[in-house]
């Protein structure tokens, strides 16, 4: 009885009161779900970063300009990227949470037999190096302020299985969760947690756009049919749920870890 009050309580409650955030891909997707998340926990600023500007100056509107703001960021500019955590940290006072999200896909299949190698740098350059360039920068200024801050990256369930394709995909996401351990490891002494989220396929506009012949229902029952789980789709609330979770201060002791969200994946 006590947990089923005490939950109710919970179930209001502001979990980012006061905090300062970026999310890197916030315009779209699994980003802009968590930007909204985020706000509604109570963020004072949520920094969407972002290179689709309509959208994100749209989603930024639509959650209110006191609590959300749009900066045109590429990840794979270092230069850009320190540049949003100083703009930030200078109009907002301290940099609490990065949720470094910003990621693409290869137009073709990138199966090792057909790697394209620019279609591999341009990939890698987003994903890997964009990430590396959004922990860095978060956590130099967390460290540099004494901010016991939470870094969140997206990886995949990518990062952990291999597939017929996407080559430079499964590297990439391989890469993030190596980053997360290594930042995690060395950012602990500082009070700083590193944790990835990953998820199974889900649909958004990345996915939508790669399997642009399939309507929506049928590429996320293909997408169930990879997940142990049924009776349920993954959408981008659900990872955001769990990026709100490795934010706030109820996984105060959880660093270097990968939270997977995938009901189960077997890798159908
Ligand atoms: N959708 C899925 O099935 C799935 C599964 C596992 C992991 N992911 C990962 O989730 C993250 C978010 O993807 P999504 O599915 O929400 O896709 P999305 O396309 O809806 O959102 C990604 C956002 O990243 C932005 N972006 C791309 N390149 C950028 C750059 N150079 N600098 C700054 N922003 C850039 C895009 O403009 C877009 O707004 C990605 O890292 C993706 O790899 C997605």
């Amino acid at each position: 009885m006590a947990e089923s009050a005490n939950s109710i309580h919970n179930s209001g409650q502001k979990k980012l009161a006061g905090k300062v955030a970026i999310i890197t891909g916030g315009a779209s997707g699994i980003g802009e779900e968590t930007a909204r998340l985020f706000a509604h926990h109570g963020a004072r600023m949520v920094v969407i970063a972002d290179i689709q500007d309509d959208l994100g100056i749209q989603v930024a509107a639509s959650i209110g300009s006191h609590r959300c703001s749009y900066v045109r960021c590429d990840v794979t500019d270092e230069d850009q990227v320190k540049n949003l955590v100083d703009s930030t940290v200078n109009a907002h006072g301290q940099l609490d949470i990065m949720f470094s999200n910003a990621g693409i896909l290869s137009p073709s299949d990138q199966t090792i037999l057909d790697l394209d190698f620019s279609a591999y740098d341009r990939l890698l350059a987003v994903n890997a190096r964009g990430t590396a360039a959004c922990v860095k920068h978060a956590a130099r200024s967390m460290v540099e302020r004494r901010v016991r801050g939470s870094i969140v990256c997206t990886a995949s369930v990518s990062a952990s299985h291999g597939g017929l394709r996407r080559t430079d995909y499964v590297m990439s996401k391989h890469a993030v969760k190596g980053l997360m351990r290594a930042a995690s490891a060395q950012l602990g002494a500082h009070g700083v947690r590193v944790n990835c989220v990953s998820p199974s396929g889900l649909t958004t506009p990345l996915t939508r756009a790669a399997h642009a012949a399939m309507e929506t229902k049928e590429l996320q029952k293909q997408y169930a049919q990879s997940s142990r789980l049924k009776g349920v789709f993954l959408t981008p609330k659900h990872v955001a749920d769990a990026v709100l979770f490795l934010a706030c201060g109820d996984s105060e002791f959880v660093t270097g870890h990968d939270l997977v969200v995938d009901g189960c994946f077997d890798g159908v």
